[in-house]
């Protein structure tokens, strides 16, 4: 999907979230593997992201091109500051109207707005796309992030008390959220 939007920060500064292009491959890599240093909230660790820049080009140029996915960034001026991106959940009919969202700010951001503008084109997005429901497993003393979905609409409909397993602190309690779209 494409997408791009520009707004006015919390501190006077500018926002611009588009999607992805081929050109952008090694910032995205590199804001992600940042952004998987700075918490302990997300799926995986940096050293197991394998992607090269020419596998990150082609996923980029992918979702691009694509009709209900995105994957997006944040950029202040040329600085790439976050990440975020829909996915669909599967094709199937009974299941191909659901999407996943996920979304991470570089740490030296937080509290300006990003997250929540990132949150906000993403549900755009999924609207766009036609999906009647977006979803989210976040990590249930993540309540920086919890309380930015609650504010968004989303709703918790479940727990799964061995989500994740950390390095650091053994089991991680993921809390399941929805946000309905229709
Ligand atoms: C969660 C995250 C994306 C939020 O990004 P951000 O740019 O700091 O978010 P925003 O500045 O838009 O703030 C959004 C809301 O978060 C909440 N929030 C901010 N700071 C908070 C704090 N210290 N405690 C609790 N809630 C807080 C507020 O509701 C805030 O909205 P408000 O300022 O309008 O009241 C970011 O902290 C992050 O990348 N964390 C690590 C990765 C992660 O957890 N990703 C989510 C995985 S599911």
């Amino acid at each position: 999907m494409k997408y791009d939007k520009t707004i006015r920060l919390k501190d006077g500064r500018t926002l611009r979230l588009r999607n992805g292009v081929e050109q952008d491959a090694r910032t995205a890599l590199e804001i992600f593997i940042l952004g998987h240093e700075q918490t302990d909230y997300l799926l995986s660790y940096p050293d197991e992201n394998d992607m090269t820049v020419d596998e990150e080009a082609q996923f980029l140029a992918k979702k691009a091109a694509s009709a209900d996915e995105i994957e997006l960034l944040a950029y202040i001026g040329d600085r790439i500051v976050g990440l975020a991106g829909i996915e669909k959940i599967g094709t199937f009919d009974k299941i191909r109207r659901r999407a996943t969202l996920g979304l991470h700010v570089d740490q030296n951001f937080w509290g300006l707005g990003i997250g929540r503008a990132l949150t906000r084109a993403c549900v755009e997005c999924a609207r766009i796309a036609g999906y009647a429901q977006l979803e989210l497993e976040v990590v249930a003393e993540n309540q920086r992030a919890i309380a930015l979905y609650q504010s968004e609409g989303f709703v918790e409909y479940g727990r799964n008390p061995r989500g994740f397993y950390s390095r650091l602190t053994g089991w991680q309690e993921l809390t399941l959220m929805r946000l309905e779209l229709d």
